[in-house]
């Protein structure tokens, strides 16, 4: 036990030591992390168009994963990632950034992720009702000596607050309070989120995210009935189908063979936007060409549309570690990661999960998403059992004489 301490205190030096020469690494490079003109605004597009693409990749490694309807929240499990990112090194920081497209410089990530957040806070003067929030959290063992400089950019850069727990004495303790956020946050849209095996036996960390949005259509539905769905062009189904006529975007992706529509939200700037392939069997065709689907430059045309769009619901829950390595996050997941910013203790990710909920009808749309990484120290520091319950032996000894010896098999004997 003791050397195990002394260990410990001699891998923090390590990475103390690291920390100095990355940080005198860090200043040469800072007079060219941002390029003339790149000021907080181009950081923040820079993270917009980085979270965009890392979308469409995890979109198809999610979608590939089930068979059935796929709803994530790709921002949600990217800030977490982008703030990993900013505490990692090496290898790690380099799988990291290249899975999310991130822009090369530590500042630019972090710059990008600040301006991206406050775009999501709500309105100083909300008009009309929709309700979109966003908070980041760092949940941290008790006692835990987490690096100052990464508790600062968790808070500055990424409004993510810490808070202590105690993982090792309360396991479930720690599982319920971190679920009541996510429930409360998530307006009860999210329950349950981390399973009864989160978080693992001697986490020394969670970092979780949510995300809750609820929006009423600026326009809502005023007609509902059964009409048919072709789940396929041989196999077909009748659902409930909302209706309406009105002066819409819509857009024609020749290239993509396929139309767009958006649908716009009272207040705020929220929209919802549906990619319809012309032909029946063409979402496969349309999913293989994600990359060349620009959300942001989709040609709309305002015209008057007959919309008729299926009511929906869905509910997942998908595990973000085998996504994230198939996208080539890969030593993060290992005891080689490089996490050496988070705290004094070595660290890596052991678990990554996100949960979903979306439900879209007449009067508009309500979302939610709560991610959430696990993080393990290398060097356990939960205390080892020892729970003499049943017979044993024992030795007295001097370190190298034994002078006694003897067994216990049952101790109300004399
Ligand atoms: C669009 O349809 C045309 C004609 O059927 C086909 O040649 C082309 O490959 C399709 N493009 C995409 C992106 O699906």
């Amino acid at each position: 036990m003791g050397g195990m301490r002394r260990m410990g205190r001699l891998s923090a030096l390590v990475a103390v030591v690291l920390v100095t020469c990355a940080a005198t690494d860090g200043a040469e490079k800072d007079g060219d992390y941002l390029k003339p003109g790149t000021n907080t605004e181009d950081a923040g597009a820079l993270m917009v168009k980085a979270f965009n693409a890392f979308s469409m990749d995890l979109y198809k490694k999610a979608g590939s994963a089930t068979e059935g309807n796929v709803v994530l929240s790709p921002l949600s499990a990217g800030l977490l990632l982008a703030l990993t990112r900013i505490a990692s090194g090496g290898v790690t920081a380099q799988e990291l950034g290249r899975a999310l497209h991130l822009p090369q410089y530590e500042r630019v990530v972090a710059q990008g992720a600040k301006a991206l957040v406050s775009s999501l806070q709500p309105p100083q003067n909300p008009s009309g009702n929709a309700v979109l929030r966003l908070a980041n959290r760092l949940y941290a063992q008790r006692g835990l000596r987490l690096m100052k400089d990464f508790v600062g950019k968790a808070r500055n850069y990424f409004e993510a607050d810490a808070q202590e727990l105690d993982f090792h004495n309360d396991q479930e303790a720690t599982r319920d309070a971190i679920n009541q956020w996510v429930e409360e946050y998530t307006a009860g849209k999210i329950k349950e989120f981390m399973p009864k095996e989160w978080p693992a036996t001697g986490s020394m960390m969670v970092l979780v995210n949510a995300v809750y949005l609820k929006a009423d259509w600026l326009n809502p539905f005023d007609k509902t009935e059964l009409r048919r769905f072709y789940l396929s062009s041989t196999s077909e189904v009748d659902v409930l189908t909302m209706c309406q006529i009105a002066s819409l975007n819509f857009g024609n992706l020749q290239q993509l063979n396929a139309t767009a529509l958006e649908l716009p939200v009272k207040g705020g700037r929220l929209k919802m936007v549906f990619i319809l392939p012309y032909s029946v069997d063409g979402l496969p065709q349309l999913e293989a060409h994600l990359d060349h689907l620009n959300i942001k430059a989709i040609p709309w045309k305002e015209r008057t549309v007959a919309v008729s769009l299926p009511k929906f619901h869905i509910e997942a829950t998908h595990d973000l570690v085998s996504q994230l390595k198939e996208l080539g996050v890969q030593e993060l997941f290992t005891t080689n990661a490089n996490l050496f910013w988070i705290a004094e203790e070595e660290a890596y990710v052991t678990d990554a999960l996100q949960k979903t909920f979306i439900d879209v009808n007449e009067l508009g749309i309500e979302a939610a998403a709560a991610s959430g990484m696990a993080v393990l120290p290398k060097h356990s520091t939960i205390p080892a059992e020892f729970d003499a319950n049943h017979p044993f032996l024992f030795f007295i000894t001097n370190e190298e004489a034994i002078l006694f010896l003897g067994r216990v098999k049952d101790p109300r004997q004399k």
